[in-house]
């Protein structure tokens, strides 16, 4: 790839805005997050992907990636896998403050609230770097305006693989602001691989019923639970099966219902 990292003799396509990166932090040698300058005309809703791409004068790459950051942040976050000789990442993950990222204008997704019906309860499913939409979604005031709780479960490999999701809850809770909104917010992470306090694949939690029992909560029904689910094809498959075994149904953006799903795409 011919990626130029100061693409000053490289057009920008026409429907692409070309950003700045304002910080990158690493977490293990599988996963980093980035910040970037938001377009001043850019608006998304919380839980919607965005293409993103490196300046390449030819048919440039570009991959889905969820927009972690919230609406009302001045600049846009994004949480990334780091695939060896991966197409895109394997480049984008040596970017450094003030390199160019290319984003494609418009933004699109299922993971969001007008996909689903109003209810009691908001499930957030996810595995890997699938946390990165409820990241947005866990800061947006609408979440809490429609459900009275809302669980955010996260299941990586490891513990360090959970750092994200555990700083991000732990710096919503120290913002006055955010705090007093997300009250009803409660973060479920578990291990699959690596000696952690609770572990095991959440699908097999729901099945053996150690997540409702650990949550003092009742399972998962259609009349008070909602679910929005993030992470690879087979966690997608389970989960759904999970689910739709409770007797909740998948919702679009044109039919609402009770659950929805989005894939963690970058692979
Ligand atoms: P496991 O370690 O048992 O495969 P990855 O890093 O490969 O994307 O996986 C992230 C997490 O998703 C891991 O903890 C993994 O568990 C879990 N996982 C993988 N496949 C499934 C599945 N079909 N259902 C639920 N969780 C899954």
């Amino acid at each position: 790839m011919t990626h130029l990292i100061s693409p000053q003799n490289i057009a920008i396509p026409d429907g692409i805005f070309a950003q700045r990166v304002t910080q990158t932090e690493h977490y293990t040698d599988r996963l980093f997050r980035f910040r970037m300058t938001r377009p001043a005309s850019f608006r998304f809703r919380s839980g919607e992907f965005v293409m993103i791409g490196l300046p390449q004068p030819d048919r440039p790459i570009f991959r889905a990636y969820s927009i972690a950051s919230p609406a009302w942040d001045d600049e846009l976050e994004f949480y990334s896998i780091k695939v060896p000789d991966g197409p895109l990442t394997e480049h984008l993950q040596r970017i450094q403050r003030g390199d160019t990222i290319w984003m494609r204008k418009k933004p699109t997704g299922t993971l969001v609230h007008d996909a689903l019906l109003a209810g009691k309860r908001l499930w957030m499913f996810s595995t890997g770097t699938g946390i990165a939409p409820f990241a947005s979604l866990i800061r947006d005031p609408e979440t809490y305006a429609r459900f009275d709780e809302v669980i955010l479960t996260h299941t990586c490999r490891t513990a360090a693989e959970l750092t994200y999701g555990q700083n991000l809850v732990a710096a919503l809770r120290a913002d006055p602001l955010v705090a007093e909104m997300a009250a009803g917010l409660r973060l479920y992470s578990t291990t699959t691989r690596a000696s952690f306090p609770t572990m095991g694949r959440i699908t097999d939690l729901m099945a053996n019923g150690k997540l409702f029992a650990d949550l003092g909560l009742p399972p998962i029904s259609p009349q008070t639970d909602r679910a929005m689910i993030c992470g690879s094809m087979e966690m997608l498959r389970d989960t759904r099966a999970m689910l739709e075994s409770y007797g909740l149904t998948e919702g679009s953006n044109s039919a609402p219902a009770t659950y929805v799903v989005e894939r963690a795409f970058v692979d």
